[in-house]
């Protein structure tokens, strides 16, 4: 389908975004085919799939694609499409298998790809080439600390260049855990609004909106326990920061410190505490252990961090004990996943309290997590109105700084995060948008070996 030009550049200022970015089918086409078909994309955890055999369906823009840990352990991005006439070959959302066996003419292929049968293969004449036609894989495959990403275009920028500092919280994330590793075996949640896919990860990082829209739950949280949450107020000590590359956060750093300062505890994250709550003892031997494998120092960190609040530009976030994923499926239609995680080697009851506190915001029944869907689908509505299309950027631009580290920083209701989304957005889309004019067509080659790598710690 050819398109018409579209001015990326006109679309985004730095002061405001045009609403026509959440509402042209156009648009919409374009950034699957810039962001999610050829970018780097988040695609699940190697949690998720501990034993060979096991897999998981997921998508990378709009192709199906099986993740899936083979026999000889190694973990492949395969796209679910039959090499015969193009039907899915696995529609069970996880299970572990050693075949996939396409439903239409029974073609079957190993879990690490390969086609292991066609059948009446005689009619074929001999001519078949079995070792060509296995699921094709995803032309590149990375790895981060069990963080799965994918990327259809064989040729771009690395994985590692790609996270660039946003490593740094994905550890932190990790860290928690004294063995240094999480599990993604709790579950996952779903849910679909009727909106654009980027409302979801510009909310995500946004500090400005809780103390409105969950005042349900700050108000419950207050007759319940008579604490009073305070970091997303307008002069709260907490922070915005953009990390480059479109991952963003919400940092709570500075503020756990001042809270520890004062309450000799460890951080009550308000949204889905990333460390729960749990009995004194326990969170004692927990910080023994934390110690124990880290060091002083970087205990320290850890748990003053108790965890991350990021988004890993395009389409996932570490927030609370959660992996959360963005799916667009339309211009005005979107589905989330997410996974509340557990830490491995840490106590059963610490594990208990994440996944208690992650269920009482985050949860199918929570008090956060339908909040944001219907506000979503309310900016969707609104944003139609548009004869002054334009959507303001502003909120603190007068007062973000650059860190020492490079990165920019913000006050916690500040947009910070989001001009760093949109800035990430319209450099990717501008580039991509040059680039097919200079070729004359999207024309990509998909052929070829996958490559996977694996990004070293950044610490
Ligand atoms: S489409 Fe899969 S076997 Fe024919
Ligand atoms: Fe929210």
């Amino acid at each position: 389908m050819t398109r018409r030009k579209i001015d990326f550049d006109a679309l985004v200022k730095t002061d405001r975004v045009h609403s026509s970015v959440y509402t042209d089918p156009e648009i919409f086409a374009a950034e699957l085919d810039a962001i999610f078909h050829r970018g780097w994309v988040y695609v699940g955890h190697a949690g998720e799939i501990p034993n060979r055999g096991d897999y998981r369906l997921k998508r990378i823009g709009r192709y199906p694609i099986i993740m899936v840990r083979g026999d000889d352990g190694q973990i492949r991005l395969l796209l679910n499409r039959c090499r015969h006439r193009g039907a899915t070959v696995c529609q069970t959302e996880c299970g572990n298998a050693a075949i996939f066996r396409c439903a239409y003419h029974a073609w079957t292929y190993r879990n690490n790809g390969e086609l292991a049968g066609v059948t009446y293969e005689d009619g074929y004449g001999g001519a078949l080439r079995r070792e060509e036609l296995g699921l094709t894989p995803a032309p590149r495959v990375g790895e981060y600390r069990g963080f799965i990403f994918g990327s259809l275009s064989p040729a771009g920028i690395t994985l590692a260049d790609h996270l660039g500092k946003v490593t740094e919280q994905i550890d932190l994330f990790v860290d928690l855990s004294p063995a240094g590793e999480i599990e993604v075996q709790a579950g996952s949640s779903k849910s679909n609004y009727p909106g654009n896919w980027k409302l979801q990860i510009e909310n995500t990082i946004d500090g400005y909106h809780p103390n409105f829209s969950h005042e349900t739950f700050f108000e419950t949280l207050r007759d319940r326990t008579g604490a009073r949450v305070d970091v997303f107020n307008g002069n709260s000590i907490g922070e915005t920061r953009d990390l480059g590359g479109g991952h963003v956060m919400l940092d709570y750093r500075r503020y756990n410190r001042q809270f520890l300062a004062q309450t000799h505890s460890t951080p009550l994250r308000v949204r889905g505490s990333a460390t729960g709550t749990m009995p004194s003892s326990s969170a004692q031997d927990y910080r023994a252990t934390i110690v124990e494998r880290y060091g002083e120092e970087r205990a320290a960190e850890i748990l003053n961090a108790g965890g991350t609040h990021t988004l890993v530009f395009p389409n996932m976030a570490l927030l609370g004990v959660q992996i959360r994923v963005v799916y667009p499926i339309a211009v005005d239609q979107t589905e989330v996943v997410l996974y509340p995680t557990t830490l491995k080697d840490a106590p059963a009851k610490l594990n208990l309290a994440r996944l208690r506190a992650h269920e009482d915001f985050y949860g199918p029944a929570g008090f956060g997590q339908p909040d944001d869907g219907e506000l979503f689908a309310r900016v969707q509505q609104g944003v139609q109105a548009d004869l002054d299309p334009w959507l303001i950027l502003t909120r603190g631009l007068h007062r973000e700084r650059r860190d020492a580290d490079g990165t920019l920083v913000g006050q916690m209701t500040d947009e910070v995060p989001q001009r760093g989304i949109w800035a990430q957005w319209k450099k990717v889309m501008t580039q991509a948008e040059a680039a097919s004019e200079q070729s004359g067509a999207a024309g990509r080659s998909r052929n070829g070996a996958a490559r996977t790598t694996r990004v070293a710690r950044s610490r």
